[in-house]
């Protein structure tokens, strides 16, 4: 019988998502679709029940609903416990709804993808302390790299945010504009870039050793403002397209058991979003 997949947001028009596992079923020849679903936030629970019902093999979980959808599972499993919230959910043997979150693990991926190793000798700065940051943080330190430092517009959040990680340290914005010569990786997670309305840097890059990895997680527009600067700085960019593959793929292979092939993906959509 035909497998179905769905994504649940709200909106949920402007996703890349069914494009992306339409494609991957269509190359590995799976009998299976993927379907965009609009859930408007009170009818969360309802989806889910309805989901559970009719058979759906597993779905992603975008904004709104990453946290609200928790209690309408059976169980989380430890990525999505770590950030409660989840983007990923699959049926395991017994058809229990598990809740997972490939966010993290999707930016560790994509980040050894761009560099061609799992080299993790890498002082990091993440830039932010929202849940964006949290989930990379836990990944890239479950991955071996550190140590990791923390800066963000709100410091006492950042604060709280390493306190919950061992080994990690919180710099003002400005002493990290300072000292970002020392870090081999910096990751900018807040929603600083994004389209017109949030134009401007959270971070000024230009101190950024020449050759160190600057990464954004907003992959429309391809290239930030901040991006553009590290560039001039000399540093090796990467957008958010990668992260958004990847924790795509992760979401299909506990479905299908199978790792999708990304290096492809990363073109396509990134020809998608440049228009
Ligand atoms: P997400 O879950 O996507 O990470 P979030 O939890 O709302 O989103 O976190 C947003 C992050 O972006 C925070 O680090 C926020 O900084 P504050 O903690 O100071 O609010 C950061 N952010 C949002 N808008 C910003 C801006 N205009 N300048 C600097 N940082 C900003």
């Amino acid at each position: 019988m035909k497998k179905w997949y769905a994504v649940l947001g709200d909106p949920i028009a402007q996703s890349m998502s069914p494009v992306m596992h339409d494609q991957w079923c269509h190359e590995n020849e799976l009998n299976a679709t993927y379907i965009p679903i609009h859930v408007e936030p009170q009818q969360l629970e309802q989806a889910v029940q309805s989901l559970r019902t009719l058979g759906c093999s597993g779905w992603n979980v975008t904004v709104p609903h990453k946290q609200t959808i928790i209690p309408f599972l059976d169980e989380v499993d430890e990525s999505a416990s770590v950030m409660n919230a989840v983007n990923t959910v699959y049926r395991d043997p017994n058809g229990k709804l598990i809740g997972a979150n490939t966010d993290g693990a999707g930016f560790v991926k994509s980040l050894q993808e761009f560099t061609g190793d799992s080299h993790t000798n890498r002082k990091v700065l993440i830039v932010g302390a929202g849940g964006a940051a949290r989930g990379i943080a836990f990944a890239l330190q479950s991955a071996g790299y550190g140590p990791i430092y923390f800066t963000n517009r709100t410091t006492s959040k950042a604060a709280e945010l390493a306190s919950q990680i061992q080994n990690a340290h919180v710099i003002t914005v400005e002493e990290a504009e300072e000292r970002l010569d020392e870090f081999g990786l910096v990751v900018q997670t807040t929603s600083v870039g994004m389209n017109f309305a949030q134009a401007g840097m959270p971070l000024n890059p230009k101190n950024v050793t020449s050759g160190s990895i600057v990464a954004d997680i907003i992959y429309n527009p391809l290239e930030t403002e901040f991006l553009r600067a590290a560039k001039q700085a000399g540093a090796l960019t990467m957008n958010g397209v990668g992260m958004f593959v990847h924790q795509g793929a992760l979401a299909f292979e506990k479905w299908t058991g199978v790792y999708p092939d990304t290096k492809k993906m990363i073109e396509t959509i990134t020809m998608k979003v440049g228009g």
